[in-house]
Order: C-alpha cells, then structure tokens, then sequence
C-alpha cells in the first residue's frame, strides 16, 4: 500500500486528495498547507488524515512514501527537490517547474535516486486525446496541417505566473503528444492588462519540423469559457471540445488539388464536403486516471509517459515562448527539438487498455 501524502489544499488540491483516496492501492495518509483554514476544510471531509502545516515536517513523518505537489508553480521545484532528496516518489502539478534549467536538475535528482517524477498533465490521461492521438497515429486524418486550441474563461487569474504559464501547458502537453515531436520554433505575443508584467492574454505558435504548426490561444480575459483543440488533416478533420457531451467530432471534410495541367494553369481545387461523426469514447475521469497510473509507474517500476522528461519539453517550450513574448514576438528556436516520436508505442497500448 502505497502512502501518499498531498501538499498545497487550495482550488486544485482537493481534488487530488478526492481521486487518491478513491484508489484501492494507495492510502491518503497525510495533507499539509500552510493555511490552517485549508487544512480544517481537508480534514472534516476526510477525517483519518494527518494534517501538517510545514512541508519539512510532511517529509520527516515517516508516515508517506510519495508526495503530490499542489502549490503555486513558483514553489514547485524548491518542494520538488526537497521531496525527492528525502526519497519519496514526486507528483507534480503542471507545469513541472519555471524553467527548463529548473526541471532538467529535478529529473537527474530522479533518476539518481531511482524515483517516479510525474507531471499532471492531466489531459494525456483524458479518453478523449487518447482517442485523438489514436486517429492521428492511424493515419485516419491523413497528415496533419496544423492543431489549434483556445482555452478561455473569465480568470482565475494567478499572481505567481502568467495565463502562457498557466493554462497553455495544457495545449502544448497534447500538441506534442499528438504530434509526437517537439516543435523547431515558437512565437508568442500578449499582453498584461491586469497586472504589470502578468500576461493575461497569449497567442503562442509552434513551428514543427514536417510543415505543421501548432496555435494555441489562452486568455483570462474571456467572457465564455471555451475549452477546443481542433486537429486538421489533409484527409479528415477532429474538433475536441472538452465541454460538450459528444467530446470529439470527425469531419470527413478536405481540400483536394491536382497539380495544373500546363505550365501557366492554375492549380485545380476541388472541396470536399462529407458526413460529420462522434466516435464513441469512453468516459472516466482523466484526474483519476492520472492518480492511478502515477500509482501504478511506483508499483511497477514503470516510467510514465508524463515524466520528468515530459514535463522539461513542456517547460522548454514555454521558456522559449516566454522569451519571444518579452521580444515583441519574435521567433525562439529550441535548443534540441525532437522530430521522432518520443513516446513509445507501449505507452499508448498501456493506457488504451485501461
Ligand atoms: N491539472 C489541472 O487542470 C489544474 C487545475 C488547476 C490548478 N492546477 C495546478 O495546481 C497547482 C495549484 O493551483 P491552485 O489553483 O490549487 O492554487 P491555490 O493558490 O488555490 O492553492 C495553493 C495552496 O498551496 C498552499 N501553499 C503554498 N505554498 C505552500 C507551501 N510551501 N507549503 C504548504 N502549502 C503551501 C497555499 O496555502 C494554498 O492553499 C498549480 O500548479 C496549478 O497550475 C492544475
């Protein structure tokens, strides 16, 4: 029996706490916050579990055997590190850390300490990119033009980071998990209206080896929320959106050309206009998932797909974004992109079992 103990109780915390306690092959034995209101909420609805106000005195117990870290992003890699130098199993939320320099010292310590770091990118574990990453892979979409993504609402606005920091680690996990490559470049361009130096509002492009790009708006300045990844092939078309019933919806729609028949002529177009379908997709909660499989990656001495190393290639795009960001949008390229799948076919066959 695994024990598990959750630091940071605030608006995502519980929900940890809820999904942890819920799995049969692990125990919630201990929670800390430095805000005793948090930590009275947790533990009337979960009486039992040992409440701690101090991190040190979490790890110290004796009484966990992993950590979950949901505290505000720039706390994560000072607890973090502090976690996996007492040689406890380290649960991260998104994203993993500030900066890529940050994350790459937090996967050695792992891998020196032969422990599980998993970042909580929750929406790898979601039945509905599993089943996006499915069409992809299959070839079922042709090959892939671009994905774009909108993550709005109106706030919760962070003070510690910014909406690029905040929401789009969301997109940018799918994107190079449906894609299976780190992008080349980035661009990105925003504003802080709310406060200075906080961007509240973000367009961010990648440019992916192959002609592809990937576009992800985010804003915490949106009347409506709206939560859409649309990946478009040149065969078929999926819209995911994560607030409709039907979550993903497959346009058998395209636009064809032949090459011109002489020199001079005009490439011929011809539009293609078929039937729209939703595929029938499994619904189970990805943040339980999530929980399980980090239980599990401990268990069988597997490495999870959202892994430290995950979690730098997420980090390393958003530096890169956030550098363009302060050069007026000007292009970033990334140090080492991957071009090759870097996830292997295992991982995709581990997780569609379940
Ligand atoms: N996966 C998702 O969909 C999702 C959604 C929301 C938030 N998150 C992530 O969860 C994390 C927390 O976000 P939130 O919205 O819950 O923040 P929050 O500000 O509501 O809560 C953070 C809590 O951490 C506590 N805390 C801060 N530093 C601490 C320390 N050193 N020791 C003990 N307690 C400490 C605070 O008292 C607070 O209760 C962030 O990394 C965020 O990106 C993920």
């Amino acid at each position: 029996m695994i024990r598990i103990g959750i630091v940071g109780l605030g608006y995502w915390g519980p929900n940890l706490v809820r999904c942890f306690s819920e799995l049969e092959n692990c125990k919630v034995t201990a929670v800390c916050d430095q805000s005793h209101d948090q930590l009275l909420r947790i533990t009337n609805r979960f009486p039992g579990v040992h409440p701690v106000e101090n991190f040190e005195t979490l790890l110290d117990c004796d009484m966990v055997d992993a950590v979950v870290i949901a505290t505000p992003t720039s706390t994560h890699y000072k607890l973090a590190r502090k976690a996996l130098e007492h040689d406890l199993h380290v649960f991260v939320e998104k994203p993993l850390a500030r900066t890529s320099d940050e994350c790459r010292k937090l996967v050695d310590l792992a891998n020196e300490r032969n422990r599980v770091l998993f970042v909580g990118h929750v929406f790898l574990h979601s039945a509905p990119v599993l089943k996006l990453r499915e069409l992809v892979q299959s070839g079922e979409l042709g090959s892939i033009n671009y994905i774009s993504s909108r993550r709005l609402n109106l706030g919760p606005v962070r003070k510690d980071v910014s909406a690029l920091f905040d929401l789009a680690p969301h997109d940018i996990s799918m994107m190079l998990f449906l894609l299976g490559q780190t992008p080349e470049s980035v661009t990105c361009s925003g504003l802080a209206h709310l406060n200075p130096g906080v961007h509240d509002v973000c367009n961010l492009t990648m440019q992916f080896a192959g002609n592809k790009i990937g576009m992800v708006h985010v804003s915490w300045l949106d009347p409506r929320k709206e939560r859409v990844l649309t990946v478009v092939g040149d065969k078929k078309m999926a819209v995911y959106d994560d607030l409709e019933q039907e979550k993903i919806k497959i346009y058998d729609k395209g636009i064809d050309t032949a090459p011109p028949s002489t020199d001079f002529a005009e490439f011929q177009i011809s539009y293609r206009y078929g039937g729209s379908y939703s595929p029938w997709v499994q619904e189970k909660e990805p943040l339980k998932a999530e929980c399980s499989d980090f239980i599990r990656c401990i268990d069988d001495g597997d490495v999870p797909h959202t892994d430290g190393e995950n979690g730098f290639q997420v980090t390393q795009v958003l530096e890169a974004a956030h550098k363009s960001l302060m050069q007026g949008g000007y292009p970033v390229r990334l140090s080492a992109p991957l071009s090759a799948p870097f996830i292997d076919a295992h991982v995709a066959e581990v997780l569609f079992e379940k």
